[in-house]
């Protein structure tokens, strides 16, 4: 081969990589979903077995914290709503299906078409969400009750939520990182960071972002959507529901049309400093760590990052663990500070709106005061379902709860004023709500029936949906 020949081979050999990585990039991120999505994890523990050992140990992050026992007043804030039942802060990954089984918010089912839950409640708990809207399309997937996901949605939350499982690139060992979630897609678009355009960083914490973020149910087949239209502060959203009318339940003694914030940890990410500074969720949940042999990996254990200090903080930081810890701690008491005063205030507010409608006021005279107490409580519940605000945005959790104070303030205040002009000018009792099974004793939940109902649920109906899947070579080993 002469000189030119053998150069021509090399340029030609080298446009054939860089089409090879072309097409393998534009298999990683399709416009469209995969048409294969692979939910069961232990597929991926030979390839990946580094990743797989480390997922699954957030099985060991099994602590269950009862937040309802913790805080009873939240009985009282949710009232009617199934959050009032049962409440858990959240824990590994590795339970997400046993925790959505176990709560008595999904009640007791007996057949497919059992209420209470809409079918969009199983939305971040599995790859089978991923699997079943990738098979029937979204509109098919999100018909009907949470019961008939039962038998298909079985396979903890892990690979193919996150990743293109089907790539090329996944099975060579790059991330491919992907959104499994077309409303997510969608929403990311919605603020201007359709997935496919974005860097590296965005995308890794764009993927945390189809699950830990606010997001309502709309429609006849209750689809999933982020309410990100006119932005993905805690004051666009506002505007944004009330536009549109929406309320997740209404608080029946107050009667008040609530909102219900879901988990908006990305939006709050976001604003804080390490999000405008683009530290991703990766860079502290899940650090680059090495293997046995000395091989660099991420470390799929998501928990708290303090655990991994040197391969988190130490990155960037120059402070020890104990001063850092120290500095994140005492924000999550301010802040526990102020989120109890709002809480207090609210359970009043919501207690002297019932004795006003009582007493004869009418639907003109309570509604600014509903309105008042609609946006104070939307506020708080911002605050406190933003699990982990007191590290990634302390400052707008001081904020938002700031308003929220203000807001139930202002109902409060026109509160008594309505209420005198009713002849009420006594302070209106409070029932005893000093641990959770008083309070919910007040507003009359009967939970020996709900939890006999549910036991009877998880030894009857579960072992069925378990069976079945198994049948169809749905579950994983
Ligand atoms: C919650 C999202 C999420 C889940 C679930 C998840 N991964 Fe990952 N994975 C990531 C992120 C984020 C990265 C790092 C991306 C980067 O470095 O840009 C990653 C990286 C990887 C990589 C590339 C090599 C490396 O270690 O950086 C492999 C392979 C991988 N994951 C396999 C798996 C397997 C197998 C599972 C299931 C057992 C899994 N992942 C579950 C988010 C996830
Ligand atoms: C498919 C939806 C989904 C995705 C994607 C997802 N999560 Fe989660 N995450 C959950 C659910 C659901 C829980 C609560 C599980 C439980 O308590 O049963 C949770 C729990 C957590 C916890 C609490 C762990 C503990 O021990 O307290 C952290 C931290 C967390 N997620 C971080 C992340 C990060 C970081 C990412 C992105 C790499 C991510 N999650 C991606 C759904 C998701
Ligand atoms: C700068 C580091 C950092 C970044 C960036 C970060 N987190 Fe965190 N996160 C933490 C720390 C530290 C904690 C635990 C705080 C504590 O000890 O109280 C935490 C807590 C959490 C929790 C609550 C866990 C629980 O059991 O209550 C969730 C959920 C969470 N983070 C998700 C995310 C998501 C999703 C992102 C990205 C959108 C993100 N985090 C970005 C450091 C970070
Ligand atoms: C990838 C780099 C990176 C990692 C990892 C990281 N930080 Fe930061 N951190 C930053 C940057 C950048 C700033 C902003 C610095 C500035 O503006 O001066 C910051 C600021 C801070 C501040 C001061 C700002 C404030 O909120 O008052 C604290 C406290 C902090 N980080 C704590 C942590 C803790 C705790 C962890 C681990 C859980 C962590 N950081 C992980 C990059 C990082």
């Amino acid at each position: 081969m002469n000189k030119v020949s053998k150069l021509l081979m090399l340029v030609l050999a080298g446009m054939y990589a860089v089409f090879l990585s072309f097409s393998a990039q534009a298999d990683a991120t399709p416009a469209a979903m995969p048409q294969k999505v692979e939910a069961k994890n232990e597929t991926f523990s030979a390839p990946h077995p580094d990743q797989y050992q480390s997922w699954k140990a957030t099985s060991e992050l099994s602590e269950r914290v009862d937040a309802l026992a913790g805080d009873p007043r939240l009985v009282i804030l949710w009232a009617g709503y199934p959050f009032a039942k049962d409440y858990n802060k959240p824990r590994g990954h590795a339970y997400a299906i046993t925790d959505i089984r176990e709560s008595l918010r999904t009640g007791a089912p007996k057949t497919a078409e059992d209420g209470p839950l809409p079918m969009a409640c199983w939305s971040c708990k599995s790859p089978d969400v991923a699997r079943g809207i990738a098979e029937q399309g979204e509109a098919a997937y999100f018909h009907g009750k949470w019961a008939r996901g039962g038998p298909e949605i079985v396979n903890n939350l892990g690979c193919a939520d996150c990743h293109n499982t089907a790539s090329a690139d996944f099975a060579a060992g790059k991330p491919a990182l992907h959104l499994s979630r077309p409303y997510a897609a969608r929403a990311m678009e919605t603020i201007g960071k359709p997935f496919d355009k974005a860097g590296r960083f965005d995308q890794q914490s764009m993927v945390c972002g189809q699950c830990h973020v606010e997001y309502y149910f709309e429609g006849k087949d209750k689809a999933v959507k982020f309410p990100w239209d006119k932005g993905t502060t805690v004051d666009d959203m506002e505007v944004y529901y009330d536009n549109i009318g929406f309320s997740d339940w209404t608080n029946p003694l107050s009667r008040t049309p609530l909102l219900k914030a879901q988990h908006p940890e990305y939006e709050t990410w976001r604003e804080g400093i390490h999000g405008k500074n683009n530290v991703t969720c990766i860079d502290c949940h899940m650090p680059k760590v090495q293997n046995a042999q000395g091989k660099i990996y991420t470390d799929h254990k998501i928990g708290n990052p303090f655990d991994n200090f040197d391969q988190t903080c130490k990155n960037c930081h120059t402070q020890d663990k104990a001063s850092m810890q120290a500095v994140v701690e005492k924000r999550k008491q301010d802040i526990n500070e102020i989120k109890l005063k709002v809480e207090d205030q609210l359970v009043h507010a919501h207690f002297e709106a019932k004795a006003a409608w009582d007493a004869g006021a009418t639907e003109a005279e309570m509604k600014p005061i509903l309105t008042h107490i609609r946006h104070a409580q939307w506020r708080w519940d911002f605050a406190i379902a933003s699990h982990g605000i007191h590290m990634h945005a302390p400052e707008v959790a001081l904020r938002i709860l700031g308003t929220a104070l203000d807001q139930a303030a202002q109902a409060r205040t026109q509160l008594v004023r309505l209420l005198a002009t009713k002849g009420i000018t006594h302070e209106i009792p409070l029932p005893d709500i000093s641990t959770k099974e008083k309070a919910q004793l007040a507003l009359g939940m009967d939970m020996p029936q709900l939890n006999a109902e549910k036991q009877e649920f998880l030894k009857t109906v579960v072992p069925q949906w378990e069976e079945q899947a198994h049948k169809a070579g749905l579950l994983g080993k």
